[in-house]
C-alpha cells in the first residue's frame, strides 16, 4: 500500500462501481429465472411443465404433454332429434326454366357424390332414394333442386341413385328399381329405400322420407288428381320400404314393360306377406306432378291385368332373385349416383 494520487483514487472507485453493477445484474437475472419456474409449476401442477426461455424443443414438449383440459375435445355427435327443428311445413315450389345444374350444385355444397349426412348429429335413418329414369333431364333437375334441401331439412343420411335404362326398348320402371336396390346395397347397407318417380315433388317436408314397421305409401294426393287418393289400393309414385321388407316380397316383378301395373303388383306382394300399407296424413302427403306428355317407349302395358292375376303364383320366382342385367357404368356425380344399365327387352 503506498501513496495513491487523486487520479489513482478515482480509478479505484470506478472499479468498485463496475463490480457492484455486475453483481446486481447477476442477482436480478437469478431472481427472474427461478420466479418463472415456480410460477409455471404452481399454475399447472397436473402437467409436466419444463420452462426455459428460448428453448423451442421444450416449448413443443410442453404442448404435446399439455393437460387434457388444455386441448379442445372433439364434440361427441348425438342422435338427431325425433323431430327435426329444420322442418318448414308446406312450401311453394318453383320451376324456373332458367335453372341450371351448376346452380343446384352450388346450392348443395354439403352433398358429396350424391350422399349427405348431417354434420352436427347422427341421422335416425340411412335412406337410399331410387329414381328410375330415361330422357327426363329437366324433371331430374327440378327433382334435385327440391329434394336435396328437403331431405337435409329432415336431417337424414341419404343418397340419391338415378337408374338409367340404356337403349330404346320399352321402359321397365320396376326392373330398374330392383337394379337400384341391388346396386345401392353394394355401396352401403341402407336401411330404408324410397322408390320415387322423377316427376313428383313433395310439397311439405313433414312428409318424412323414413321407413316404418310397414311399407309406406307417400303420395296421398297430387295436384293432378285434386289431392285425393287415386284409388284405395294405389301404391305408386313414391313408396318407402325397409331393406328387409323389400327383400321379403322379393322386390318388384321384372315382367312389367311399359306404363302401369307394376305398383299394383308390389301391393299384392306386400298383402301376401300380411303386411299393411300405411300412409302419412293427407294434409302433408301432397305432391306436385311436373307436367309432361306420355314418353315414347313407355306405352300403356295392355297385358298388365293378366300379369296381376298371376302374381300370387309367381312372386317367389320373379323378382330380386331373378333380376338379370348388365351394369354399363356407375358415375358418381356431385348430386347423384348415375347407374346406366342394360335390362334387356320384353
Ligand atoms: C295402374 C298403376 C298406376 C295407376 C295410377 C293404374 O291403373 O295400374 O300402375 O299407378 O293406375 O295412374
Amino acid at each position: 500500500m503506498g501513496f495513491c494520487s487523486p487520479v489513482c483514487k478515482t480509478l479505484r472507485r470506478g472499479k468498485y462501481f463496475v463490480l457492484l453493477v455486475l453483481s446486481l445484474s447477476v442477482l436480478a437475472w437469478i431472481t427472474t429465472f427461478s420466479g418463472e419456474t415456480v410460477k409455471s409449476v404452481s399454475t399447472d401442477s397436473a402437467s409436466t411443465q419444463i420452462i426455459a426461455k428460448g428453448d423451442g424443443l421444450r416449448d413443443k414438449f410442453n404442448s404435446w404433454t399439455a393437460a387434457p383440459n388444455r386441448v379442445n375435445p372433439t364434440p361427441q355427435k348425438v342422435k338427431c332429434p325425433q323431430e327435426s327443428p329444420l322442418l318448414q311445413g308446406a312450401r311453394k315450389l318453383s320451376f324456373e326454366s332458367s335453372l341450371k345444374l351448376k346452380d343446384v350444385e352450388t346450392e348443395n355444397k354439403a352433398v358429396t357424390e350424391g350422399v349427405y349426412e348431417p354434420s352436427d348429429c347422427i341421422a335416425r335413418q340411412s335412406v337410399a332414394i331410387l329414381i328410375p329414369h330415361r330422357s327426363r333431364e329437366r324433371h331430374l333437375l327440378y327433382f334435385l333442386h327440391h329434394l336435396h334441401p328437403f331431405l337435409q331439412r329432415q336431417q337424414l343420411h341419404y343418397a340419391i341413385y338415378v337408374i338409367q335404362q340404356s337403349g330404346d326398348a320399352t321402359f321397365n320402371r320396376a326392373k330398374l328399381l330392383n337394379v337400384g336396390y341391388l346396386e345401392a346395397l353394394k355401396d352401403y347397407s341402407w336401411e330404408c329405400f324410397i322408390f320415387h318417380d322423377v316427376d313428383l315433388i313433395p310439397e311439405n317436408d313433414h312428409n318424412l322420407y323414413v321407413c316404418d314397421q310397414h311399407p309406406k305409401h307417400l303420395v296421398v294426393g297430387r295436384n293432378a288428381t285434386g289431392y285425393k287418393l287415386h284409388y284405395k289400393g294405389y301404391f305408386g309414385g313414391v313408396t318407402a320400404m325397409t331393406k328387409d321388407q323389400f327383400f321379403q316380397v322379393n322386390g318388384f316383378s321384372n315382367t312389367y314393360w311399359g306404363w302401369g301395373g307394376e305398383d299394383d303388383d308390389l301391393r299384392i306382394r306386400v298383402e301376401l306377406q300380411k303386411m299393411k300399407i300405411i300412409r302419412p296424413a293427407a294434409a302433408v302427403a301432397r305432391y306436385t306432378m311436373v307436367f309432361h306428355k306420355r314418353d315414347s317407349g313407355n306405352e300403356i302395358n295392355k297385358d298388365r291385368m293378366r300379369l296381376l292375376g298371376r302374381t300370387p303364383k309367381v312372386w317367389r320366382k320373379d323378382g330380386l332373385n331373378s333380376c338379370s342385367y348388365k351394369t354399363l357404368s356407375v358415375d358418381r356425380l356431385p348430386l347423384y349416383v348415375n347407374i346406366t344399365v342394360d335390362i334387356g327387352k320384353p
